[in-house]
């Protein structure tokens, strides 16, 4: 239930926006191209090679993806990143090789490519072996997830339990448990863990993650609850503040099929 709450508040909250502007941010500062996902997705594609971009956000790998020629078909459930993406799918003149579908993953429909990728987006999902699974199952070549080695939002733990001391804190899925989980599956992945750099220092300023946190602890009725949580975040700015540089795991596999 909690990890249900996390899901939809986290998709349906103003902070997507916050999280579209970052990674635009990002592209602007970082070319995509450079990166290690992007490089390990071009490995296992030839030059007719097709791409699904699970949660494709703005369309950080997508958009390039399709301008080296690939043809992609690009997930995305949520409204906000949706307008980014389909943006900059038009300006960029790729109507024709990118296929949005606005869906949540699983998708319900048959999709085949040859390499399926998800970058920082299973942590959102609420059955994380079905998305797997389903990922397996539309792939011929290649399953690249990317996952957070150090868990976002560590703070949150201190905080939930001055607010609601009998449930247990929403955990986001993080590379401790994916990998054993894979396991459990019988998937053995390559793993490569890459330094990265945050996208925006500014993102956990208390002002910006109010919104969110005050949805999550369902607080934002109570008055005297929202001051409580605003005084306690002023308290813990220096610790809300990421550090400048988190780690992340890239896990790639060959689909069983
Ligand atoms: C942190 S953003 C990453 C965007 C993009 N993959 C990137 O790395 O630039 C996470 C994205 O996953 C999307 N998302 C969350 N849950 C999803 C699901 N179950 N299926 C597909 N996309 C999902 C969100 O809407 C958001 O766009």
């Amino acid at each position: 239930m909690i990890k249900k709450d996390w899901t939809n508040t986290l998709l349906s909250s103003p902070f997507m926006k916050t999280m579209a502007d970052n990674l635009n941010r990002s592209i602007s500062k970082t070319d995509p191209r450079t990166t290690p996902l992007y490089r390990e997705i071009i490995t296992h594609l030839r030059d007719d090679g097709t791409v699904i971009d699970i949660g494709a956000g703005v369309g950080r790998f997508a958009i390039p993806l399709a301008q080296e020629g690939f043809s992609v078909t690009a997930v995305e459930p949520n409204k906000e990143m949706l307008k980014h993406l389909l943006g900059s799918i038009g300006q960029n003149g790729l109507t024709s090789r990118i296929n949005v579908i606005q869906s949540s993953w699983p998708v319900d429909k048959d999709l085949q490519a040859d390499v399926t990728f998800a970058s920082f987006v299973i942590q959102f999902s609420r059955d994380p072996e079905n998305f797997i699974h389903s990922m397996e199952k539309c792939t011929n070549k290649r399953c690249i997830l990317s996952i957070h080695v150090d868990p976002p939002l560590g703070f949150l733990k201190d905080i939930w339990q001055v607010f609601r001391p009998s449930e247990p804190v929403p955990a986001m899925l993080t590379f401790s448990a994916l990998y054993p989980m894979l396991l459990n599956l019988g998937i053995i992945a390559n793993v490569a863990i890459i330094e990265e750099k945050r996208m925006s220092e500014s993102v956990m300023e208390p002002a910006r993650i109010i919104p969110l946190l005050s949805e999550l602890l369902s607080i934002r009725d109570k008055p005297a609850d929202m001051q409580r949580l605003k005084e306690i975040l002023e308290n813990m700015r220096s610790r809300i503040q990421e550090p400048p540089s988190m780690r992340t795991a890239i896990v790639s596999w060959q689909p069983r099929r």
